[in-house]
């Protein structure tokens, strides 16, 4: 019995994703004039575009209170695994969801680094933004290590598997976003190859077929509310490349996020590739 090979999804293109991940990047004061300049500029888009905001934590509220009534949705960028508890320092999901987040990054590598989170604490993690209805983005990538020693897509599908080891396929109303982001792409202003990342993709897609399959469900079909996303360098320039096709959804944007003309005209460029096709 061979795997199940899935096919190309063949529905209609979704509305493009970009997020952007201020990391520790801006002070409350930047990132509520960063935000306000988004909005504005982002009113003229000639395409629907789901732009999302991720600051830093204490930057959230007035970020919040920016982006009110625009369209634009406001993330975190990490989350707890339980709602209450002496865990000093963590922030749970449903804190942000009061604070007005609808997205919550998990898993960035930066996290997986620097604050030593394993799969395991990921996953824990994913389960519960799901439970309080914010959307994970789950990020996933091989380091360099791992690419040379041509291990990506098996480091991939093990943290795609393991992150969502505790999750039932997203019901109805939840939404999830996997993030590929190569570790070593990510802040070098070197992007993947677009077809590298479109391989990766298929890889995270077949990964999500055979996690979610189950008696009764479509052969092929995963489910359709996790969109996949391509992250590491993105720029104005290179962003069109990593959106078309049906398999990516969108792009997580780090450095090219915090200039607001830079941001502008990468927007510009998704909207107007999205209006083209
Ligand atoms: P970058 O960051 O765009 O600066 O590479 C992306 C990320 O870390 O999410």
């Amino acid at each position: 019995m061979g795997r199940k090979k899935a096919p190309l999804p063949r529905r209609p293109v979704a509305v493009p994703t970009v997020i952007a991940n201020w990391k520790m990047q801006l002070s409350i004061r930047e990132a509520t004039r960063l935000a306000q300049a988004i909005r504005d500029g982002a009113r003229s888009l000639p395409a629907p575009v789901q732009i999302v905001l991720c600051p830093t934590f204490p930057a959230l509220p007035s970020v919040r209170d920016v982006l009110r009534g625009s369209g634009i949705a406001l993330g975190a960028q990490d989350a707890f695994w339980d709602e209450r508890g002496p865990f000093t320092g963590a922030v749970s999901p449903s804190t942000l969801a009061e604070a007005g987040c609808q997205y919550v990054i998990l898993g960035h590598s930066e996290r997986r680094r620097f604050a030593h989170e394993d799969d395991e604490a990921v996953s824990k993690k994913v389960s519960a933004a799901l439970r309080r209805h914010l959307t994970p983005i789950l990020c996933v990538g091989e380091t360099l290590d791992d690419r040379r020693a041509g291990h990506q897509e098996r480091i991939v599908t093990e943290q795609v598997v393991r992150a969502l080891a505790f999750s039932p396929p997203p019901a109805t109303g939840q939404r999830l976003c996997i993030a590929y982001e190569p570790v070593w792409a990510i802040g070098t202003g070197q992007a993947i190859e677009p077809e590298q990342a479109l391989t990766m993709a298929k890889v995270i897609h077949q990964a999500l077929v055979d996690l979610f399959a189950h008696p009764g469900s479509e052969i092929g079909t995963r489910p359709r509310n996790v969109k996949i996303l391509y992250g590491g360098s993105v720029d104005a320039e290179n962003v069109v490349q990593f959106i078309s096709g049906t398999i990516t959804h969108g792009v997580l944007v780090g450095t090219a996020s915090l200039d607001e003309r830079r941001f502008l005209t990468l927007l510009h460029a998704v909207a107007r590739n999205a209006a083209a096709t």
